[in-house]
């Protein structure tokens, strides 16, 4: 299918049905995808959805390692391009667009995967999207469950930990987020001081199970501030604290001091984000009065069984719908990166030969004051 570019104002594309591919590598998964849908339509069908971890390769730096992820992903991008492909059916002659990420996220893999993308797209002429990688997490309920517009999106991984209102495919409004670590973030650095494996969260949760989450005390931070913003830094350091104690103190931990220490840390955070989901829910409900609506999460720590568990009850108590997609579509994919693209095609205006350039910060929300802790180099999220 030729698309031309849609005129101002209106997009002949609204109610074709097209296949895209999608290339996704800002973190340390390389992933690639092939999804179909209808321009304009909630909905897809993922025909393939292949991801290479690296958890393996990160794991003995007991973090991702920027260098290893960026060389990681280009020995692997067109392998996964070519499973996807082949998983799906479609050769790529039959791909009417590539979506690939284009930030935010570690430079040197989306570098990787925009240039693998450029290098598809222009011998074939295909129509070349990028995508901004939050976009395709806050987009996933759409992909999924078709869920209409706007809905409140919970977005907690390694990395992120913003409330995002959806109102559209390129139309997003931050109500809040944290203003230090992400959750997931906080997770492995707690398994990294407890001795636990990398990544951290599943580890962690594990290890809580058996422990008494009431004998440590831990802070919740920002909790009496009245906005849904979040910090969970001081979580650790305190956690630090307790575990140094104990280690004077018996010249070492017990199993169940680590076992309590990860029930304590996994409740804090839970409450913290059940607490500010409850708040974020309020403020969505009175800007945009409406009845029945949806609270969606995403990210790795949206796993996590308690977390899940206690924000299924709070969406209860608040009227809303709770929607947890599948946890192959939570954590990082491309198939939510192709069906970002296919929403951009909706946009009125929508360029399909647009340049796209790699960008390691980009910021969801163009309007939202960037969040505390952002860098020189402009707010990561
Ligand atoms: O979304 P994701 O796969 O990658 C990005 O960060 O973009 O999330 C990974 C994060 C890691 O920090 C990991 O420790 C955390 O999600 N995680 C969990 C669980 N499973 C993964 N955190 C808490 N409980 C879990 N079960
Ligand atoms: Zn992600």
């Amino acid at each position: 299918m030729v698309l031309p570019r849609a005129a101002k104002g209106c997009n002949h594309l609204i109610d074709q049905t097209v296949t895209i591919l999608g290339i996704e590598s800002s973190c340390d998964d390389t992933a690639a995808a092939v999804v179909r849908g209808v321009v304009g339509v909630g909905g897809g069908a993922i025909l393939s959805n292949v991801v290479a971890r690296q958890e393996s390769l990160h794991a003995p730096f007991g973090g991702v390692v920027p260098e290893i992820a960026a060389r990681a992903h280009a020995e692997r991008l067109d392998v996964c391009v070519m499973q996807a492909l082949d998983e799906a059916g479609v050769p790529l002659a039959d791909i009417d667009a590539i979506s690939v990420t284009s930030g935010p996220g570690l430079i040197g893999g989306v570098l990787s995967g925009v240039m693998c993308a450029k290098g598809l797209a222009a011998p074939t002429s295909k129509p070349l999207i990028g995508i901004n990688h939050l976009a395709g997490h806050a987009l996933t309920p759409r992909l999924t469950d078709g869920v209409k517009f706007p809905y409140l999106m919970l977005l907690v991984s390694g990395g992120h930990c913003q409330f995002i209102a959806v109102e559209g495919p390129d139309d997003f409004r931050r109500m809040g987020g944290t203003i230090d670590d992400a959750p997931g973030e906080a997770f492995d650095k707690t398994a990294k001081l407890l001795g636990l494996g990398y990544p951290g969260g599943p580890a962690v949760e594990r290890e809580a199970r058996n422990g008494d989450p009431t004998r440590f005390k831990l802070p919740r931070p920002l909790l009496d501030r009245k906005n849904c913003d979040m910090s969970f830094s001081g979580l650790k350091t305190a956690l630090r604290r307790k575990r140094d104690r104990l280690m004077a103190e018996h010249g070492g931990l017990q199993r169940q001091d680590r076992a309590d220490m990860c029930a304590g840390f996994q409740q804090a955070i839970a409450d913290v984000l059940t607490k500010k989901s409850h708040r974020a829910c309020t403020f969505f409900k009175e800007t945009y009065a409406m009845n029945g609506a949806v609270i969606a999460v995403a990210g790795g720590v949206a796993a996590n069984a308690l977390i899940r568990g206690q924000l299924t009850d709070m969406a209860h108590d608040q009227g809303f719908k709770f929607l947890a997609p599948p946890l192959s579509l939570c954590t990082d994919n491309a198939a939510m990166i192709a069906w970002a693209g296919l929403e951009k095609m909706s946009l009125p205006g929508f360029d399909p030969h647009a340049e796209i350039i790699a960008r390691p910060r980009w910021p969801l929300d163009k309007t939202a004051a960037p969040m505390l802790g952002s860098g020189k180099k402009g707010a990561k999220a």
